[in-house]
């Protein structure tokens, strides 16, 4: 069956919303494409784990230290599930961790921003894992299988990271004033830093249009940031903080906010390594993953050693 007709049969697919397993033909473009996105969404989990880990050993009361635990756990588990659902393209997990640290590979850009204060951990989970929530649901629908399938049960876990990140905040805000002050400072400097998650303006997103067509992507970039502020507002008022967009505005006849005008400038700078934590938590990375390799090297032998009994008993038997 010559490229054309191969071609055809698998848009038709996707339009049929059928989903695309890896034994099934696909472009290289398409690979190619889910090869980025899905290792840069692991890439980020990973990295992630990072401005979180800094307050395990801080966290103010056991309680808080376990939920923190637990949650920086998971999103190891995460960026576990993304690495195995990108192997399943035809490509090894050690070739995408060697274009993150060589910094060739991408990961979002949220987080080079540095956490502060216990009251950043009650921002990240509230509006980072908030706004990752909004665009990982979306992600459910995704046209290719082991990424969708991979998404649900991240979900599942993304909504306890946002619950306790709220309540941590929702106790600030209840206690003094000092305390207070701490949620207003983090949501003022995680608030913009969290609606550039969703991406450029759709306007400068050069990989939307063939992504949306292959329903990689299901909502662009503007849509679900436009959701997520919709969804947030509010949240923010419960709390009694204020949102800092002096021109963040209720339009009844839009039925969403309008908002402010978003720094890009500072976005593309944060993408180049200029933010203020890129090197550190290359760094970081780098050097856990380097003392991590007995790790790696013990279960790898203890994996060969394991076939090769069977191997053995399968022999005699
Ligand atoms: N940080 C870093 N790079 C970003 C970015 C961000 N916030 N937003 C966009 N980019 C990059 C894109 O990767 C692309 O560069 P590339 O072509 O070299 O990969 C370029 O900017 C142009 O952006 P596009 O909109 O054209 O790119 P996409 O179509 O890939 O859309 C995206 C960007 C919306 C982030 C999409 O890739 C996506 O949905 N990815 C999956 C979700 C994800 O990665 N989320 C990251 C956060 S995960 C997380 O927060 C963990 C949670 O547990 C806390």
């Amino acid at each position: 069956m010559n490229e054309l007709t191969l071609e055809q049969e698998f848009q038709a697919k996707i339009d049929a919303d059928l989903k695309i397993e890896p034994k099934d033909w696909m472009p290289d473009a398409y690979r190619k494409t889910l090869i980025r996105q899905i290792s840069q969404h692991a890439h980020s989990e990973i990295v992630g784990m990072l401005p979180e880990g800094n307050w395990i050993s801080r966290a103010p009361s056991l309680r808080r230290k376990v939920a923190l635990l637990a949650k920086v756990q998971d999103e190891g588990g995460h960026g576990l599930y993304l690495y195995s659902a990108t192997e399943t393209l035809g490509i090894d997990r050690e070739e995408l961790i060697e274009d993150l640290h060589s910094g060739k590979a991408k990961y979002s850009s949220i987080f080079n921003y540095p956490s502060l204060n216990w009251a950043d951990i009650g921002a990240i989970g509230w509006l980072v894992d908030g706004a990752a929530i909004m665009n990982q649901v979306a992600l459910c629908r995704t046209s290719y299988g082991p990424y969708a399938r991979a998404m649900v049960r991240i979900c599942k876990e993304e909504s306890f990271h946002q619950r306790q990140g709220y309540e941590i905040l929702l106790s600030l805000c209840r206690g003094t004033e000092v305390q207070k002050r701490m949620a207003q400072d983090a949501i003022n400097r995680w608030w913009w830093p969290s609606l550039m998650m969703f991406g450029p303006p759709d306007t400068d997103s050069p990989n939307s249009e063939q992504s949306m067509k292959w329903r990689i992507k299901r909502q662009s970039n503007d849509e679900l940031r436009q959701r997520f502020i919709d969804m947030t507002v509010p949240q923010a008022d419960f709390l009694g903080l204020v949102v800092p967009d002096p021109q963040l505005k209720w339009n009844e006849e839009r039925g969403h906010y309008d908002f402010g005008p978003i720094d890009w400038e500072e976005f593309r700078n944060v993408l180049k390594g200029n933010g203020q934590c890129n090197r550190q938590r290359m760094k970081d990375r780098i050097k856990a993953h380097e003392e991590g390799a007995w790790v790696r090297e013990a279960a790898m032998a203890y994996a060969e050693k394991r076939s090769r009994r069977q191997e053995q008993v399968s022999s005699v038997a």
